[in-house]
């Protein structure tokens, strides 16, 4: 169809010589009037320029014809001083909005909810539980990232079945998706599995970029799966997301259960709010029989929560999920939604939601 719109789309492309811009971002096509087929406008120019003005006048015709215009007339006119002030103004604004968008997603005002999840040992199934949740939430309609903050023991990328490398995009890093969850990790910048050598510092400035190099874009929330136990990495990442929220992961095995609780107290200590604990691992289900064995022994999830007053979200039982690599989507460790495990971390997605 004819009509405003598609003609300032179809002149997209055609810049202004002094701002490098679209002439339609900085408004500088104005007046447009349609009569039948045949279209007049007026163009701003920046430039008391003659072969400008004929490029110009080319230009913005054959847009318009191939918008479906027959005649066009267009008329010319330099930038009064204030149009120019207005214009530069209306770019500032816009470059601003978009650093910012890029800014922090560390910054309160974002929005998004961070969940850390951490565990005493490793083993457990920290990322299990971490890949697993992210992908029900998303499933759940919320928009979701994952920032694998484990470094040395980074496995998101593979437990997710993700192939590809992050793309760049304006000198930002773009994430992985996958399962409609974002993922960052650091096992996508090493080269073969190679073994990783960098130590403290050069780890908390790696996972700072996560934040502020990649564009994540809006998010609900952002899942982070912590490296084990209470070590520097662990305790850094604690110091530089205060408002973040923390699931515990633990086995049923008391002693397991008692290491958790170190992960617990330092969230304490660094006033995250505890969200609730994950049991994983609770238990084996005979698929003849249905009978459930511990084998792990019992309990643990529940006199962690208790001792950490805070809730057990969930029981996981043993199991790997049943997926086959010759599938479209496959991935190593993400239950599909109708199995009875996927299922239970449908359901915690849904207790996780109702707590914010
Ligand atoms: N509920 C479960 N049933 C069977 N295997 C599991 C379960 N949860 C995790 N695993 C497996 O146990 C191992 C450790 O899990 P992982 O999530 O990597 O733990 P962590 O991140 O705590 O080190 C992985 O091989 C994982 O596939
Ligand atoms: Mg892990």
């Amino acid at each position: 169809m004819l009509n405003k719109e598609s003609l300032l789309a179809a002149a997209e492309h055609i810049q202004d010589a002094e701002y490098h811009v679209s002439l339609t971002a900085l408004q500088f096509i104005r007046d447009i009037m349609i009569k039948d087929r045949s279209v007049s406008a007026t163009v701003l120019l920046t430039k008391e320029d003659e072969a400008y003005k004929q490029s110009l006048e080319e230009a913005v015709k054959e847009a318009f014809r191939k918008a479906g215009a027959e005649e066009v007339h267009l008329r010319f006119r330099t930038a009064t001083e204030y149009e120019r002030t207005e214009a530069a103004k209306k770019l500032q604004a816009e470059a601003s909005q978009t650093a910012s968008e890029a800014v922090n997603i560390l910054d309160p005002q974002h929005g998004v909810t961070f969940i850390a999840v951490a565990s005493g040992k490793g083993g457990v199934g920290k990322s299990t539980v971490t890949v697993n949740l992210a992908v029900a939430l998303a499933r759940l309609g919320k928009r979701v990232g994952i920032i694998d903050a484990d470094i040395y023991g980074f496995s998101v990328p593979d437990m997710m079945g993700i192939e590809e490398r992050p793309q760049m995009a304006d000198q930002r890093i773009l994430p992985v998706e996958r399962f409609g969850v974002k993922v960052m990790s650091m096992g996508f910048f090493v080269e073969d599995n190679a073994p990783i050598i960098w130590r403290g510092p050069m780890l908390g400035k790696m996972l700072r970029n996560f934040f502020n190099e990649v564009t994540w874009g809006e998010l609900d929330y952002m899942l982070l799966d912590l490296p084990p136990g209470t070590g520097d990495v662990a305790l850094d990442v604690h110091q530089m997301i205060p408002q973040s929220e923390e699931i515990i992961v633990t086995t049923p095995h008391a002693t397991a259960a008692f290491v958790a609780a170190r992960a617990g107290a330092m969230a304490v200590h660094t006033n995250h709010k505890i969200l609730g604990v994950v049991e994983n691992m609770a238990y084996y289900e005979c698929g003849k029989c249905g009978e459930r064995d511990y084998v792990f022994g019992r309990g643990g999830g529940a006199k962690l929560a208790e001792e950490l007053h805070t809730d057990l979200l969930a029981q996981i039982p043993l199991g790997a999920p049943d997926n086959h690599i010759a599938e479209p989507d496959y991935s190593p460790s993400v239950y599909k939604p109708e199995t009875p495990t996927g299922q239970l971390y449908m359901e915690l997605a849904r207790a996780v939601i109702a707590k914010h």
